[in-house]
Order: structure tokens, then C-alpha cells, then sequence
């Protein structure tokens, strides 16, 4: 079997999210983050799961440490909890949330597993929120800043790759505009103006890491969507233009070019955010690579009826139209697609996909996991990120997500989207037959 192959130096990895996998919700001096008040509500989480527990990584880190190594992964991508570390979100810093993180960058460095740190992974301080309302004032980018501070000058002595922000789409829109993850807010005009301070706080990130270590990487993580029209009119056409502006272009555009594009708020004037002197080159600082979470592409669809937006998007596919081995909405192609445009329109950056993988809702058999369909989704989306590198793209780094099945957001511990399979009353850990068949890529990797 020929396995894709990847330049010299590559990083395979893993990825997770401190909510999703730390537990330890209220140990040690820890603050409560929004996150933790949104799961512990009724009906807004599926079967009322909350990451009170998760997989106990707080407690145990070392066992999926251990795992990292057997399966020869060199690098581990998570996230600090903010309120772990300065549990009111600004003033007093919590040495013992400080000191775990301590002790996990150590046991990686010990195992030659190189770090990739995510600043803020949308577990935002319940005190900022109740105060400032999150991202939603300008305050808060401030104390964002003075965070990236306090675990950069602990951390960056070791740490050498920071993102600042994952998936700031997602924070502002499923927290902000529809609600459906913490803080549970709905409405548009706060949907743009977290979406602005969130880059804001990017930007002074980056400014911090420049300043605090200097030799270290820093990027931002981008939740990324090839955008198809749902049928080929005029009018699916036009809101496929609309929807890569609001879902791509806008965070993309802000960064890299520093400026939001016009046309997004030509349709949706009324909620441009205040945007003050200055604000655009901050967002726009230069820094070190882009960091694309890409699972799937969206179908754009023509609606009169929403105001303004007139588009709405949908992972599901028009009938007919399916990847004929994973099912509707796999589009591996997606991975050329998107680096494509990268190297045509924003310079060729350094990339590294921070996340891509698939869920199952398998147990075990006989004490194996046999995920074939993730193998096959690794297969498929592995050579299409391979032939992206071949046509020119600057690709270093390739994280799954995730280690191991953990608390997926909103659809709580139903969707099982790791390597490693996780029994939630025990936490025993099984790899999942997929995990030994990246072990094998990794050694089949031909280093020249
Ligand atoms: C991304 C999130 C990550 C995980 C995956 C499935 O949007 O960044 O935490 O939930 O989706």
C-alpha cells in the first residue's frame, strides 16, 4: 500500500480543546467560563452532558501522552483554559491552573512532542462575560492581551507555535448570532462586533508573542469553506459569493489585507462594527502561518425571506450529489480547493491544517475499534493535502481532530470523533484501528 507522502520536518499531530477534554471544571482555583454555566442549563446540550468531567485530562494527562508516543505522533495541538489561569479573566493569576499547563508542556518536551498552543478555544471567562459581555466589548480584547501575556512569558521559553484564536467564525456566530453555543446570545449586531474584537485581540496577541518570544511561531486558526451555490442560478450563485464573504473572507481579508470586504457590508450596512483608527492595522499585524480547520464545504441557498443575509449555507449537499466512499458531505477535494486560494490570493502562506477528521458512533468489538470509514476519510483527505504541497502550497503541518472522543459542544458525547476511543464512565482509552494506520503513514514517510 502507498502511503501520501509529506516534505521533511512535517508535523503529524493531534488536537484538542481544554473544554472538550480537561475536566476539573471548578479544581484548584479555577473561574467558571462561560462554557461551564451554558452546559450546566437545561436543554442546551444533548442528553444534558457537560464537560464537568470529560476525559479527565486535568486529573490525567500522561496516559494520552503515552498514547501521542506509541502512535509516533511529533506534535500536540490544545488549548489553555483562560479562567483556569486568571479565573475572573483579568488581575489575579491562578498558579496552580498556571502550573498545569507547566507540567504538560514538560511531559510533551520530555517525548519529543512539539506543542502547538491555542490561546482561546471559546471558553470565555464567565466574569468577563457578565461584565463586558465577551467579545462584545472592547475591553476584553485588552484583557485577552494581557492573558496571551501571562502564558506567554510562562510558557515561551518551551512553547514555540501559538495560535491566538481558534475558529472565530464559529465563537461570534454560534455563541452571538444563533445561540446555540455559550453564551447562548442572539443577536446580529453582537455577531459583528465579537467577530471585530476577536481580531483585535488576534492582533495584540501577536504583538505579545513578538515582544515576550521572539523566536517563537505565531498564527491564527480559521475554520475554512469551499462555498458551492445549491443549484446554478443567478440568485444561489450570488449568495454563495455572500456566504465565503461573511463565513471566509471576512476573517481572512481582516488579517491578511486589513480590511473587511465592502460588499459584506454593502448587504448588511446596519451592523458594520465600530471600527476606530488604528483597529484595521492591529488585525493585521503580520504573523507566521495560517492555521485551517477544514472538514467539509457548504451549500449556499438563495432566501428572501432572511433579512439582509438573503443566503443561508448547509453542510448538506443538493440531492445526487455525494462523495461516492464517505457519504454527502465529505469533499477532500476541499483541501486543494482551499490552498489554492491561499497561494493565489493571500500570498502562499505557511499553513497548517490545526483540524480535520470524522466522527463515528462506534464501540468496541472485541476490545478493536475497527473505524474503517476514518481510515478511509484520512486516505482520501491526506492525498488531496499531499497534492496541494505538490502544487506549490506551504503546508507543514497536519492535526486530527481529535485524540480521543471527547465533549463535542453542543452535541455533547454522542459524536465520537477521536483516534482513541473513550469509555465516559471509566475513561478507558482503546485506539481506534484508524490511529495504528496513521502510525503506519508516519512511518512510511520517505524523509529526504
Ligand atoms: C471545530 C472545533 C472543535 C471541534 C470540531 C469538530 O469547529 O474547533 O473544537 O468541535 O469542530
Amino acid at each position: 500500500m502507498s502511503y501520501p507522502q509529506f516534505p521533511k520536518g512535517f508535523f503529524f499531530g493531534a488536537a484538542t480543546a481544554a473544554y472538550q477534554v480537561e475536566g476539573g471544571w471548578n479544581a484548584d482555583g479555577k473561574g467558571l467560563s462561560t462554557w461551564d454555566v451554558f452546559t450546566h442549563k437545561k436543554g442546551k446540550i444533548l442528553n444534558g452532558d457537560t464537560g464537568d468531567v470529560a476525559c479527565n485530562t486535568y486529573y490525567d494527562f500522561q496516559t494520552d501522552l503515552d498514547i501521542l508516543s506509541t502512535l509516533e505522533f511529533n506534535a500536540y495541538r490544545f488549548s489553555i483554559a483562560w479562567s483556569r489561569v486568571l479565573p475572573q479573566g483579568r488581575g489575579r493569576v491562578n498558579q496552580k491552573g498556571l502550573d498545569y499547563y507547566n507540567r504538560l508542556v514538560d511531559a510533551l518536551l520530555e517525548k519529543n512532542i512539539t506543542p502547538f498552543i491555542t490561546m482561546f478555544h471559546w471558553d470565555m471567562p464567565q466574569a468577563l462575560f457578565e461584565r463586558y459581555g465577551g467579545f462584545a466589548s472592547r475591553e476584553t480584547f485588552g484583557y485577552f492581551a494581557d492573558y496571551a501575556g501571562v502564558i506567554v512569558k510562562s510558557l515561551g521559553d518551551r512553547v514555540k507555535y501559538w495560535i491566538t484564536l481558534n475558529e472565530p467564525w464559529e465563537h461570534a456566530f454560534f455563541g452571538h448570532f444563533v445561540g446555540e453555543h455559550a453564551p447562548g446570545v442572539i443577536n446580529p449586531w453582537t455577531y459583528f462586533k465579537v467577530a471585530h474584537h476577536e481580531l483585535l485581540g488576534h492582533g495584540l496577541a501577536v504583538e505579545c508573542v513578538r515582544a515576550l518570544a521572539p523566536d517563537a511561531r505565531v498564527g491564527i486558526t480559521l475554520s475554512q469553506f469551499p462555498i458551492y451555490p445549491y443549484a446554478d442560478t443567478h440568485r444561489h450563485r450570488d449568495a454563495a459569493r455572500f456566504a465565503d464573504l461573511f463565513l471566509n473572507r471576512f476573517f481572512l481579508d481582516g488579517v491578511y489585507k486589513g480590511q473587511y470586504p465592502e460588499a459584506l457590508f454593502k448587504r448588511m450596512w446596519p451592523f458594520r462594527p465600530k471600527i476606530k483608527p488604528g483597529d484595521m492595522e492591529t488585525i493585521s499585524r503580520p504573523f507566521d502561518f495560517l492555521g485551517v480547520n477544514y472538514y467539509t464545504r457548504q451549500f449556499a441557498r438563495y432566501l428572501w425571506y432572511l433579512p439582509f443575509l438573503r443566503a443561508w449555507v448547509d453542510r448538506d449537499p443538493p440531492p445526487g450529489i455525494s462523495h461516492p466512499e464517505l457519504g454527502p458531505q465529505a469533499y477532500p477535494q476541499g483541501m486543494r480547493e482551499l490552498n489554492k486560494r491561499y497561494r493565489e490570493e493571500y500570498g502562499n502562506p505557511v499553513v497548517y491544517i490545526t483540524e480535520n477528521g470524522t466522527m463515528d458512533s462506534l464501540e468496541l468489538e472485541n476490545g478493536r475499534v475497527p473505524d474503517t470509514h476514518r481510515q478511509r476519510y484520512l486516505e482520501l483527505y491526506l492525498a488531496e493535502l499531499s497534492q496541494a504541497i505538490a502544487e506549490g502550497s506551504d503546508v507543514r503541518g497536519y492535526f486530527i481532530w481529535t485524540l480521543m472522543d471527547n465533549f463535542e459542544w453542543a452535541s455533547g458525547y454522542s459524536s465520537r470523533m477521536g483516534l482513541v476511543h473513550v469509555d465516559h464512565t471509566t475513561q478507558k482509552r482503546t485506539i481506534k484501528d484508524s490511529a495504528y494506520w496513521m502510525r503506519e503513514l508516519i512511518r512510511a514517510q520517505v524523509i529526504t
